[in-house]
């Protein structure tokens, strides 16, 4: 089969720096570096001082301990810092994957796994959350998914594009569905912390099987996505294998990354940066429903549980990647397509940003929207 690109990040790479408002970030604003050390003038001492050498390969020791700490029964061992959850995933697929392997992949999804199986010539087989029960897990289609050639079954819970969180017994039928078959999970959980309903942070797959591995990034729930820090918490014999990979493919994050994700993770500054990720998403969301409300049925939708973006269903006929191109080009507003997720007929609209940059974005898309109707 030929190579599949990664279709959301090649759309992102297409647009996201050519239009006027990008709304396909499912993180909220990006936070600014003043505002990460605040006024911590010893803090910013040290960071000046600080030797721009390779840190850690797999993370310096101050950051995997402030991860290790969000995670019930994890220590040091069980984690490896990676350059971004991207790099997290790419060596999970290397490590775990064999020729005949198959991976069952929740859907619809942030399809980065998904396309590295594929292109690898592994089979993905899709369990899906379904639209008409507001997201929840089809745990029947996940039984019939999983079968005995599943290495891995893959989550992102939170979900993106949906913000859905898996219910206990749905992940426990997660749980059971791999421990039938002895399959890994790939749990992808990079918005846990970015709740909008909830204060309490979604719980992880981490600890609830012995084949887990649980990925986390800075990048969303913490407002740094420039930071390029992610990892993986998970058994420590896995650790070292995929810190074998890593040392192939990045050797490692940067020193001043690894040193402020230690800091921004501390426990002093992280209840900030949640808080600070959470008011976006809490404040965002009703000016992203008041507008969608407003639109005579246009839209239909399942408020998300958590992340900055929904997963929002349109009735116009018109394909998704289509849609997208024309606010692109039309409005110069981004948002992203439904089919980069595995829907067609769906937009995921990002609402983690300043209400003005919304209202404004809002009100283009709708002009488009009427031309069309
Ligand atoms: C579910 C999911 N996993 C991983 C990533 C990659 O994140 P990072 O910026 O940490 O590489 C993203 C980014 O959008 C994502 O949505």
């Amino acid at each position: 089969m030929a190579f599949q690109p990664f279709e959301l990040e090649y759309h992102q790479s297409l647009w996201e720096q050519e239009v006027d408002y990008n709304l396909t970030e499912s993180g909220v604003h990006p936070m600014r570096l003043d505002e990460l050390i605040g006024d911590d003038q010893g803090k910013l001492a040290e960071l000046l001082a600080t030797e721009i050498n390779y840190p850690h390969v797999n993370g310096i020791p101050a950051l995997r301990e402030n991860i290790a700490r969000l995670y019930d029964g994890a220590a040091v061992e069980n984690v490896l810092v990676t350059v971004g959850a991207a790099e997290a995933n790419n060596i999970i697929m290397q490590t775990l994957l064999e020729p005949g392997d198959e991976m069952a992949s929740q859907t619809p999804t942030y399809k980065q796994v998904w396309g590295l199986a594929s292109n690898a010539g592994n089979v993905v087989r899709p369990f899906h959350l379904r639209s008409d029960a507001g997201w929840a897990l089809d745990i029947e289609d996940l039984n019939t998914q999983v079968n005995a050639n599943t290495k891995i079954v893959a989550v992102v819970n939170p979900n993106n594009p949906t913000g859905y969180i898996l219910t206990e017994p749905e992940m426990d039928a997660v749980v059971a569905a791999a421990d039938r078959v002895g399959a890994w999970i790939l749990a992808d959980e990079v918005y846990r912390g970015a709740e909008r309903l909830r204060s309490d942070e979604t719980p992880s797959f981490f600890g609830r099987y012995d084949k887990v591995l649980a990925l986390g990034s800075m990048s969303k729930a913490y407002g740094l996505p420039g930071l390029r820090i992610g990892w993986v918490v998970g058994p420590p014999q896995t650790i070292e294998d995929l810190w074998r990979r890593h040392e192939y493919t990045t050797i490692t994050a940067t020193m001043l990354s690894n040193t402020l994700a230690a800091h921004a993770l501390s426990p002093d500054v992280r209840p900030r940066l949640i808080d600070r990720t959470r008011t976006y998403i809490r404040s965002g969301f009703p000016v992203l429903e008041q507008w969608m409300q407003s639109q005579n049925g246009l839209f239909t939708y399942t408020a998300p549980q958590a992340s900055a973006v929904s997963f929002v269903r349109y009735h116009l006929d018109i394909n998704s990647i289509e849609l997208m191109e024309t606010l692109c080009r039309d409005a110069s507003v981004f948002v992203g397509a439904g089919d980069s997720f595995g829907m067609d007929h769906h937009l995921r609209i990002a609402f983690g940003q300043e209400h003005d940059v919304l209202n404004e974005a809002f009100s283009r898309i709708q002009k488009v929207l009427e031309s069309l109707a």
